[in-house]
């Protein structure tokens, strides 16, 4: 194939992933979004495997490290349950910036083969590039495994903090930045390998600090980095797609990482400095001498049959329960009876983007049903009941009342507007900010204590009866 026809089919694989994003941002576009991600990567496989670079000989040694890599991926994602995706994909991170540094290192150490020169004199561009590919790379890799054993719970999901560690860190990184000019001025192999460990380190020591709670965000990071380390080796490769298709993660992710920091009223610095989600966080709220007022599967049932308009806030602790299906069995119920049901959702309900969205859709739930924040909040006033299911924080009122809350300034649903507010979770317990939600002792909420998908079912029982 001629570098002609492999540019213009890398640009049709490009319009792919562009459509493919474009379709991923809205679930009834979900389906045709994958479709395009699919076809995309498939002829950007074809094409690079058919350009002239690659030799006759090692096709059938890449045919099989597809195969093997194909086949472990397909099994992975069959197997994966909703809940583990965030550790599934910084996993998989965690090898996309392994091969940046893989390929980083094959480039500096057979030029040739790239066309950047012969050792000993590679075009300090390329060793720039090359530079920056495995350090964004290596640190991917290891703080993407740390991301992983964080979710997975194999290491601890609280901010590991010491005296000195933003120090340390400035130190690491300021290292790798020298050893980076080294390595671009005088093309040293000891720099080389100097630039991939203190990346390796950094990784570690940039996470670990971070609470388990805010992996998502690390992880969506981690993905935008990962990005960049592929359009950077893409420069080096001189590969067109891997340019465009590095910058279009690389950007992605930041923007997703934006979008969550926002919706959690967080700045980014501070969720990279960590420490966040540890401890239980200070509150001017003291609800110590308050009682909350505890109700059973058939008073929910009972209101809610009797109400004429209900919205569900859908939140983690439903994904915990899988009490999706239950709830949609409960609503389709509730319709039947001719009350108008609506689902509310809020873009950092759950622990990573489109969580509830993802899950309401594997029950079925009409997406015309679903509506955002911004879309449906006002109508709480007008509503009888919001029966809260497994969500707390996007709830809390101390996010709009309670200057000295952490998530102060957090846009929240507000559930308190409706008639009553009926909250199923299995304990008087906070959430993941670790903050007290005062809404619980509210005289027009009832507490509904137990498992989400347990007690969905002994409502639909009650309604039935
Ligand atoms: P949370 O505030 O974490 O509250 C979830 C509640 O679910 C908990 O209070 C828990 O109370 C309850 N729960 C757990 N297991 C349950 C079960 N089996 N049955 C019934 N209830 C159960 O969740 P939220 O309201 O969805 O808010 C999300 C939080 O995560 C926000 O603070 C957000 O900033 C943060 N966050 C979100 C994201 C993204 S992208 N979504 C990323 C990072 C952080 P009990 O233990 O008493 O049952």
């Amino acid at each position: 194939m001629d570098i002609t026809t492999s540019n213009f089919l890398y640009l049709l694989a490009s319009i792919c992933f562009i459509m493919a994003l474009r379709g991923l941002s809205s679930p009834d576009t979900a389906r045709s979004g994958l479709a395009f991600g699919v076809s995309g990567m498939a002829l950007a496989i074809i094409t690079t495997i058919l350009a002239p670079s690659v030799m006759a000989g090692s096709l059938f040694g890449i045919v099989i490290c597809i195969a093997i890599g194909g086949g472990i991926g397909y099994i992975i994602a069959k197997k994966i349950d909703m809940r583990d995706l965030p550790e599934l994909v910084a996993a998989f991170h965690s090898l996309v910036g392994l091969a940046a540094t893989f390929i980083g290192m094959a480039a500096f150490y057979n030029p040739e083969a790239y066309n950047i020169g012969i050792p000993g004199e590679i075009h300090m561009g390329s060793l720039v590039e090359m530079a920056l590919g495995v350090a964004i790379g290596a640190l991917t890799f290891t703080g993407s495994i740390i991301a992983f054993g964080k979710l997975k719970g194999i290491v601890s999901g609280k901010p590991i903090v010491f005296s000195g560690q933003h120090m340390l860190n400035a130190a690491i990184g300021l290292a790798m930045f020298v050893m980076i000019i080294i390595f671009a001025a005088t093309e040293s192999n000891f720099a080389f390998l100097m630039i991939i460990l203190l990346a390796l380190i950094l990784g570690v020591t940039m996470i670990i600090p971070i609470g388990g709670a805010d992996m998502p965000v690390i992880v969506s990071m981690l993905n935008s980095y990962s990005g960049w380390a592929a359009a950077g080796i893409g420069f080096t490769l001189q590969n067109n797609l891997l340019i465009v298709v590095g910058a279009l993660v690389g950007s992605s992710g930041a923007i997703l990482s934006y979008i969550m920091c926002k919706a959690m009223n967080r700045s980014f610095i501070s969720v990279i400095l960590g420490g966040f989600g540890g401890e239980q966080a200070a509150s001017s709220v003291d609800n110590s001498d308050k009682n909350a007022k505890i109700g059973s599967a058939e008073d929910a049932g009972f209101i809610m049959k009797n109400a004429s308009s209900v919205i569900i806030v859908p939140g983690y602790g439903m994904a915990v329960a899988q009490a999706q299906h239950a709830l949609k069995e409960m609503v389709d119920l509730l319709k039947s009876e001719g009350v108008s049901v609506k689902y509310a959702i809020h873009p950092v309900a759950g622990r990573m983007p489109g969580h509830m969205n993802v899950l309401l859709a594997e029950a079925n739930v009409p997406y015309d049903d679903v509506l955002e924040l911004e879309e449906i909040n006002r109508d709480f006033k007008q509503t009888d009941v919001a029966f809260v299911i497994g969500a707390n924080d996007i709830t809390n009122p101390a996010a709009k009342n309670d200057p000295a809350s952490p998530i102060y300034g957090m846009p929240i649903l507000d559930v308190e507007n409706a008639g009553t507010v009926l909250f199923i979770k299995r304990s008087l317990g906070s959430g993941y900010a670790g903050i007290e939600n005062g809404l619980f002792y509210a005289d027009n909420t009832m507490m509904l204590l137990g498992d989400a998908k347990k007690m969905c079912e002994g409502i639909i029982k009650s309604i039935e009866n």
